[in-house]
């Protein structure tokens, strides 16, 4: 059986102008040649400057949402055929913030995760439960539903990375135990229509944490907010990742 690919994907959220580039740069230069995979979600405007950078190199880059139709009156969104012509091969979708920012449904993300494979991108779908819904016991529902509503039949290895990012644990420090982080990856194992499909954890993952969390059972990598943002701390959750591959 095909095993899931590693990656560790960074996410920098409204985060990053031109200056920041050279984090990019930097990261290129520490691991010219990872044994996992290696992506950067820019904003938008960064993309096409970050992909100049990233040409040749191990570095893929994603955007951080696309919008279910291809072309047309939505003022401020992007598609996913922009998106991937400004370099990108992933897209996150579905992340909490825009659930909740944006009031995105899981039939919204649905939608675009339809017109992000369409456009040829892989969809980094997100999930994960409120700190209510864990004390609840309502987590594996949670989970449970959210990927049956957002995921499109034809999901693959390929064309879709799923990644559980408990909505606590976003930009907070804190960090589910191994043990619930082990639980909610055996489920969503299972529950993944490709088991060679890679499950990646996100929530306050950093160079402290990166090797505990990626040595969890079904952990394939991770989606890193905060601690993607400096080639410096990023790099380190990169080799995290390479030393559990
Ligand atoms: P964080 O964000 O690493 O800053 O907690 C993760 C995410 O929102 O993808």
């Amino acid at each position: 059986m095909t095993q899931p690919s590693k990656l560790a994907a960074g996410n920098w959220k409204m985060n990053g102008t031109r200056a920041q580039l050279d984090e990019a740069r930097a990261l290129i230069a520490q691991h010219p040649d990872p044994r996992v995979g290696m992506a950067l979600c820019p904003p938008a405007t960064l993309l096409s400057a970050m992909a100049e950078i990233a040409a040749g190199s191990a570095l893929k880059l994603g955007g951080q949402d696309c919008h279910a139709q291809t072309k047309g009156a939505h003022t401020g969104d992007v598609s996913g055929a922009m998106l991937a012509e400004a370099g990108a091969q992933y897209v996150i979708l579905g992340h909490s913030e825009r659930r909740t920012d944006h009031g995105e449904s899981s039939t919204d993300v649905r939608a675009k995760i339809e017109s992000a494979w369409a456009a040829g991108l892989t969809a980094i779908l997100c999930l994960g439960e409120t700190e209510a819904q864990r004390d609840a016991g309502e987590t594996l529902a949670t989970i449970k539903g959210q990927l049956a509503h957002s995921l499109p039949g034809g999901a693959t290895a390929d064309n879709t990375v799923i990644a559980y990012e408990p909505i606590w644990a976003i930009g907070t420090g804190r960090t589910p135990t191994l043990e619930q982080i082990a639980e909610v990856h055996g489920v969503l194992r299972g529950a993944a229509p490709d088991p060679a499909m890679s499950l990646l954890y996100g929530g306050s993952v950093n160079p402290s944490n990166a090797v505990e969390i990626f040595g969890v059972p079904n952990v394939d990598g991770g989606l890193v907010g905060g601690a993607s943002l400096k080639a410096s701390d990023f790099s380190q959750i990169v080799s995290a990742l390479e030393a559990s591959a």
